[in-house]
């Protein structure tokens, strides 16, 4: 079994954090949100895996290298332009050869681990001889779905009596059943055949979703699972938030950084190595990341601060600061998530006036 995780696209959504970064490697809890799904594959046994990627291929290279890291072993394959999720799976072809493979979409994150799922359709396809055999044909493909109230910006499915995959429809606004596509897709090779089936959707992408269906229209078996525990679709700023909070309640609390005899940390927090805490408080869950200096700041629950920040004289709370930030004077910060480099300070000129300097699609919530 191989791994094809897609980093490719655009991050519109994202903007105007993503302007500068892929949204695939904005961190929830200070670890690049891909990392988490490579990790998951690793952890389903899985050593080679295949990243999509587009223009900012570099900054990838740079984050994930060859893999290593990770214990896998990681082949790069370029998309020119976002053209769909299936034309992701028929730019891989050469990478994926005739093995089955898991696709995985590289913005979704998932508190279920992959283990259970690709164990199923492993089963399924006779890959343990030892439980006997399934009188019906194996299946060509597995989805993984969820419950959601509105499932109108998801892929969705339609199940038969029988628990078997018969339509799904991507983005309808008509929705035959409340369960979504998430983000999670097991495959045999005749999915290839499939992809090269289809024709390019209205929005003029190759859509997995019409692979699939045409994989159910040839007769071939497509079945599923409905999902356990949270899953998010991180491209836009509550669901991230909300991300980052989940992945914080479970991380183990450590200190590698200095604190100071003023400073206070209570509850679920992770200082990393060389963070520096002055007469501040941290109330977890949260985490400090490297390099990144606290001074006379408060900083409160499901907050995770990157590497080399500033921050001084200021409260934070339920946000996500990304790399080199300064934060000065400013009380207080809730419910937000700002980029790198970003500078949010308390102006000492008079008149008092909120003075902005800010990329295009930002966004500002001012008291
Ligand atoms: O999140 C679940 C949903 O993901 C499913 O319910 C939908 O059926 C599925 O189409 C997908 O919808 P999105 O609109 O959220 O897909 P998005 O454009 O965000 O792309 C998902 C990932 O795949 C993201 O990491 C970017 C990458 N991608 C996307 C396209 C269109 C590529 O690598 N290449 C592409 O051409």
């Amino acid at each position: 079994m191989k791994g094809l995780i897609l980093a490719g696209g655009t991050g519109s959504r994202l903007r105007p954090i993503t302007h500068t970064g892929a949204k695939q490697l904005v961190p929830i809890a200070n670890k690049p949100i891909l990392f988490y799904g490579i990790e998951a594959m690793a952890e389903a046994g899985i050593t080679e895996v295949g990243l999509v990627v587009g223009e900012n291929r570099s900054e990838f290279e740079d984050a994930v290298g060859d893999g290593w890291q990770f214990g896998v072993n990681v082949t790069y394959i370029d998309q020119a332009e976002p053209l769909g999720l299936a034309h992701c799976v028929l730019i891989a072809h050469e990478f994926l050869g005739d093995d089955d493979f898991v696709m995985y979409l590289g913005d979704n994150m998932l508190q279920q681990d992959l283990v259970g799922f690709v164990d199923k359709f492993e089963e399924a396809r006779g890959a343990h001889p030892e439980l006997g055999e399934d009188p019906r044909p194996a299946p060509a493909a597995q989805i993984l779905l969820a419950q959601v109230d509105d499932p109108r910006q998801f892929g969705v499915a339609e199940i038969d009596e029988y628990g078997e995959v018969i339509r799904l429809v991507e983005k309808p606004a008509d929705p035959p059943s409340d369960l979504a596509l998430v983000g999670v897709y097991l495959f045999d090779p005749t999915i290839h055949e499939a992809v090269r089936a289809i024709q390019p959707s209205a929005r003029g992408e190759l859509e997995i979703t019409d692979a699939i269906q045409w994989l159910a229209d040839e007769g071939h078996r497509v079945v599923h699972e409905v999902l356990r525990g949270w899953w998010l679709d991180t491209g836009k700023k509550d669901p991230l938030l909300e991300c980052n909070r989940l992945v914080l309640e479970t991380i183990t609390p450590s200190n590698e950084g200095k604190v100071d005899g003023a400073s206070r940390v209570d509850g679920r927090v992770v200082i990393e190595e060389g963070a520096e805490l002055v007469r501040s408080t941290v109330r977890g869950p949260a985490i400090i990341g490297r390099n990144t200096r606290l001074v006379d700041t408060y900083v409160g629950p499901f907050t995770s601060i990157a590497a080399d920040c500033e921050i001084s004289d200021a409260e934070i709370e339920h946000s996500v600061v990304l790399e080199r930030c300064r934060i000065h004077g400013v009380h207080r910060l809730q419910d937000s998530l700002l980029g790198r480099e970003v500078e949010v300070v308390r102006s000492e000129l008079r008149p008092r006036a909120s003075r902005l300097m800010l990329g295009d699609h930002s966004r500002v919530e001012l008291e």
